[in-house]
């Protein structure tokens, strides 16, 4: 019999009565050779009984860190550690309320507060809860920390209600599962350096010139590659999000600030993504003092052209190197991806139009099409996480 320890996946069940699907869920893991833990909510035990889960499981079910014995609160602990993934399906409106906001007040919770291993929710409720706008920005705010998100189907749901809400099927849900402990490490070794974010050029001390980059495009880019096992820097302009945990954070300000540091760290890694949106022009001067309305005139303010950080870079390019950019554009998409491509020098460039619904900026999805030299290849709506995973499958291809 073989030695090795079975891939661990804690799967946590909420009250829903789509709880029952999680019987076939923990099954379907298990013929997947996974060695499955399940943790209930209080409400979850009134749709089905943790008798259920332990017979199932082979293990004892965890529900309550208070009514259970005292050793159950260094065991929400110790399932947190084990876990290889941690699962919570069906994963109601609640739980996720909860995640969103760092609330753990009971053995679910917690737990899953506690630990480490990569984390996924399949949501299953009413369509009204699914979409309303707390339930949605709460989800925007798990993925934007790398929790995996299993998007409910549409159908006939228990409440009489048709629409979204429904739990995906749970085959679908084990696979899922399957395929985020089964990613590749295909990175190990590669260093990878990612720019994120918009830049900010002063007008006088208070003002600025910006655009509307959020960083969610190259924060996911930063956080896949390091999940596959690369040594990453992630170059940063001043963003809302937090930045992946283990990657090597340094920030930028202005578009000189971001070559600066692009120049200081380039000779040392393999692939260079630039998904930054370094502002063109920055003023001429900066006044020292706020500048004060002119009383009905207008105001001309002077901008100077700033230095292109991809150009720059791709002049110095080793052979040894991958350079991959970005093209937001308003129109002629792909004709004006391609001349950016040839013009900076770069292996790859990730086009995408910014005006198409579900893509560009601050939303959590993305529509782009890959150039390279020889190839292109054009995505449908998905995630920037999945998008990211796509942009360094190519980048691993173009390096063969
Ligand atoms: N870029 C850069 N330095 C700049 C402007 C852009 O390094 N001053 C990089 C971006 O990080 C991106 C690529 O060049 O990877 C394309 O950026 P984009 O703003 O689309 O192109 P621009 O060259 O600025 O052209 P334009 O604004 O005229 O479309």
């Amino acid at each position: 019999m073989s030695s090795k320890k079975k891939t661990c996946i804690v799967l946590g069940v909420t009250g829903g009565i789509a709880a029952y699907k999680a019987c076939e869920l923990l099954r379907l893991l298990q013929k997947r050779g996974m060695d499955v833990y399940v943790v209930m909510t209080k409400h979850a035990c009134q749709f089905v009984a943790p008798l259920t889960f332990e017979t199932l499981s082979g293990h004892p079910v965890a529900v309550d860190t208070f009514e259970r014995p005292a050793t159950w609160e260094v065991e929400h602990i110790a399932l947190a550690k084990r876990a290889d993934l941690f699962l919570i399906a069906p994963a109601t409106a609640n739980i996720i309320g909860k995640m969103a906001c760092g609330i753990a007040d009971d053995m679910l919770s917690t737990t899953v507060m506690a630990t480490k291993a990569p984390v996924m929710i399949a949501p299953a409720m009413n369509t009204g809860m699914w979409e309303n706008p707390a339930t949605q920005q709460n989800i925007a705010t798990l993925v934007s920390r790398g929790v995996h998100v299993v998007t409910p189907a549409t159908g006939h749901l228990a409440c009489g209600d048709s629409g979204a809400g429904k739990l995906e099927d749970v085959s679908v849900i084990a696979e899922r599962a399957i395929a985020i402990l089964e990613k590749k490490k295909d990175m190990l070794g590669l260093r990878v350096m990612v720019t994120a974010g918009p830049t900010r050029e002063a007008l006088d001390p208070v003002r600025y010139i910006s655009n509307r980059s959020s960083g969610k495009m190259g924060y996911a880019i930063a956080r896949a590659a390091m999940e596959r096992g690369a040594e990453v820097t992630l170059l940063t302009g001043p963003v809302a999000i937090q930045p992946p945990q283990g990657v090597r954070v340094i920030p930028f300000m202005t578009t000189q600030d971001l070559l600066e540091r692009a120049l200081e760290n380039v000779s040392g890694q393999d692939i260079i993504i630039q998904s930054a949106a370094p502002a063109d022009y920055r003023a001429k001067e900066i006044a020292p003092q706020k500048i004060k309305k002119q009383g009905g005139t207008d105001m001309i303010i002077e901008l100077a052209e700033n230095p292109d950080v991809a150009a720059t870079l791709g002049k110095n390019k080793r052979a040894d190197q991958t350079f991959v950019g970005f093209a937001a554009e308003t129109n002629d998409v792909l004709a004006h991806a391609k001349g950016k491509l040839e013009k900076k020098n770069l292996d790859m460039i990730v086009a995408n139009d910014v005006t198409a619904p579900g893509a560009g900026f601050d939303v959590n999805t993305n529509i782009v099409t890959l150039i390279t030299k020889e190839d292109m290849l054009s995505l449908p709506l998905m995630s920037k996480d999945d998008v990211a995973d796509q942009i360094l499958s190519g980048v691993l291809k173009l390096r063969k």
